[in-house]
C-alpha cells in the first residue's frame, strides 16, 4: 500500500466513479468531491431507481435523475443515452433544486435524444409483476419502472425516447399502439381492470416533452465536441456493479450496465477515453431488496450497522440489509470495473466493532470456490470465510488525514486495499464533503 501511486486528483483525465457493491456506496458523496477538478457531469446508466446523496454543509441534496455534479457552479450535466428518463421526477427535483438556490439552466443540463423515457404504464407493470410474483421471486425492486422500460427498449417495439416528445403526431400514434398493448397484457396477465388512455397520457407527455425541450439533444456529439476542446468529464455511474444486468447477482439485478463496462456504450464515448476510474466501496455491505447476499448479518450486529450508518434506501425509504465487508464480491466488482483506485466510504460506521470480519473466500459443500457463483441457488450453499481484523474505539468523523487514523482503522482500510489489489484513494468517515481523507500514504 505504501508503495501505492498517490491519487493526483487536479491531474485526473476522464474519470468514472463505480460502485463495487449492491448500489449505495457513497458514489454521490465522490462525485461531489472530485467535480471540483471536472467540467462535465455525467449520467450514463440507471434512471430514478437511484438515490445519490451529498450533504453539503449540514445541507443534503438527494439526487435521482440529476447527476450530482450539477451541485457545483459552471458544471455542465448530462443525461446520456443509455439512461431512462422519468420526465416528471427529473422535472420535480429541478424545481426543488431552483427552490434552494441551485440554478439549472440548458446551459447546465442536457439530455439524451435517445434516452428511453420511463411512462406511468411501466411503474405499473413494475408493481403487478412485483406484487405478483411468488414470495421467493420478488426482487424487491425500487417500483420506478425501470425493468419495464429497459424490456421496452430492447424489445423495439413498444420504446419511446425522448426525440419522441417532440413529435406530437408521432407520438400519439405510437401510445395509441403501446397503450393498446400494456392495456391487454394488464388484463389478461394480471386481472387489472385499471387501464391508460392513450390520448390523455400522450397530452400529458407531449406537454412534458415541451417543458423539456430545450434540454434535449444529441449528447454523445456534445460530450465530443467538449472533449476535444479540452473540457474533462466525470462519469458518475448508478447502481453498484453487483447489480449489473450481465454480471450481477441475475435476476436480483437491476436492468442496465452498472459495472464498469457500460460508461462506454451508456455515454457514447470509446473505452479507450476513460483514463482513470474510482471504485467506491462502503467498509461493510448492504443491499436493498431481495437476492444473495453472503455476508449479511441478520442480527443485532447487523442492526448496529444500520443504525450507525443510517442505513435506509435513499430513493424507497426501506431499510437496507447490512453485513461484513465481502472481499470476493467487491474482488470480482474490481476485475470487471478496472478501478485505478478506491474510495472506501463510512469507515467511522464501523467504530466501536471489538472485532470486525472481513469475508475473503466462499466455501461450498466444504470446497473454496474459486469464481463467484453464476445463481442464486449457487449462493444459497455458500458459507462465507472470515479473516477477523481488531476494531477501535474512537468516533472518526474528525479524522482529516491518515495519521488521525487509530492504527486499527488504517489497517483495516489496507487489508480491504490487498485484498482488492487496488490502491486507496479516499477514505470517508462521514456524509460531509469535510468528512474526507485523501489518501496521500497508508
Ligand atoms: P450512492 O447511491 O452510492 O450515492 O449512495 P447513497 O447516497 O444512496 O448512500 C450513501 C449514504 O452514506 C448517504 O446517506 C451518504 O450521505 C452517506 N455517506 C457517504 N459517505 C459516508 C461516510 O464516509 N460516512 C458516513 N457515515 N456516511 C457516508
Ligand atoms: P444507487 O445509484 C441500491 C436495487 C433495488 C432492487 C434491484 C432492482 O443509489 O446506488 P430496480 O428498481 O432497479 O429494478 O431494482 O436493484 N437498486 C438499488 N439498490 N442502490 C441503487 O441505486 C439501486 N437501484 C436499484 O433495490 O434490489
Ligand atoms: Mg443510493
Amino acid at each position: 500500500m505504501g508503495s501505492a501511486a498517490r491519487m493526483d486528483f487536479s491531474k485526473l483525465g476522464h474519470t468514472c466513479v463505480i460502485g463495487l457493491q449492491w448500489g449505495d456506496e457513497g458514489k454521490g458523496k465522490i462525485v461531489d468531491l472530485l467535480m471540483e477538478h471536472f467540467d462535465l457531469s455525467v449520467r450514463y446508466s440507471g434512471g430514478a431507481n437511484a438515490g445519490h446523496t451529498v450533504v453539503i454543509g449540514g445541507d443534503k441534496f438527494a439526487l435521482h435523475q440529476l447527476p450530482s455534479g450539477i451541485l457545483r457552479k459552471n458544471v455542465l450535466a448530462i443525461i446520456a443515452v443509455g439512461a431512462v428518463l422519468d420526465p416528471g421526477v427529473l422535472l420535480g427535483e429541478i424545481a426543488s433544486l431552483r427552490q434552494r438556490g441551485i440554478d439549472i439552466t440548458p446551459e447546465r443540463l442536457r439530455i439524451s435524444d435517445r434516452a428511453h423515457v420511463v411512462f406511468p404504464y411501466h411503474r405499473r407493470e413494475d408493481m403487478l409483476a412485483e406484487q405478483t410474483a411468488r414470495a421467493g421471486d420478488k426482487l424487491g425492486t425500487t417500483a420506478r419502472g425501470i425493468g419495464p422500460c429497459y424490456a421496452d427498449k430492447v424489445s423495439r417495439h413498444w420504446g419511446v425516447r425522448t426525440c419522441d416528445l417532440l413529435r406530437p403526431d408521432h407520438l400519439r400514434e405510437r401510445l395509441a399502439t403501446i397503450v393498446a398493448y400494456k392495456n391487454a397484457v394488464f388484463r389478461s396477465a394480471y386481472e387489472s381492470r385499471e387501464v391508460f388512455d392513450a390520448q390523455v397520457l400522450a397530452d400529458e407527455y407531449l406537454a412534458l416533452g415541451e417543458q423539456l425541450r430545450p434540454y434535449i439533444c444529441d449528447t454523445t456529439a456534445l460530450l465530443h465536441r467538449e472533449m476535444k476542446a479540452g473540457r474533462r468529464v466525470l462519469f458518475e455511474g448508478a447502481q453498484g456493479s453487483l447489480l449489473d444486468i450481465d454480471h450481477g447477482t441475475y435476476p436480483y439485478v437491476t436492468s442496465s450496465s452498472a459495472a464498469g463496462g457500460g460508461v462506454s456504450s451508456g455515454a457514447g464515448v470509446p473505452p479507450s477515453v476513460i483514463q482513470s476510474s474510482l471504485g467506491v466501496v462502503k467498509a461493510y455491505s448492504t443491499r436493498v431488496g431481495a437476492g444473495p447476499f453472503p455476508t449479511e448479518l441478520a442480527d443485532v450486529t447487523g442492526d448496529t450497522i444500520r443504525t450507525r450508518g443510517h442505513e435506509f434506501g435513499t430513493t424507497t425509504g426501506r431499510p437496507r440489509r447490512c453485513g461484513w465487508f465481502d472481499a470476493v464480491a467487491a474482488s470480482y466488482a474490481a476485475m470487471l470495473a478496472g478501478p485505478t483506485h478506491l474510495a472506501i466510504l463510512h469507515l467511522d460506521t464501523l467504530s466501536g466493532f471489538a472485532e470486525i470480519d472481513v469475508c475473503v473466500a466462499y466455501r461450498r459443500k466444504g470446497r473454496l470456490l474459486n469464481e463467484f457463483p453464476a445463481d442464486a441457488y449457487d449462493f444459497s450453499e455458500i458459507e462465507p470465510v472470515y479473516e477477523t481484523a481488531p476494531g477501535w474505539a474512537a468516533d472518526l468523523g474528525a479524522c482529516r488525514s491518515v495519521g488521525d487514523l487509530p492504527r486499527e482503522a488504517r489497517d483495516y482500510v489496507t487489508l480491504i486495499s490487498r485484498r482488492l489489489n487496488v490502491p486507496v484513494g479516499i477514505i470517508g468517515v462521514g456524509p460531509g464533503r469535510e468528512q474526507t481523507i485523501f489518501v496521500e500514504e497508508l
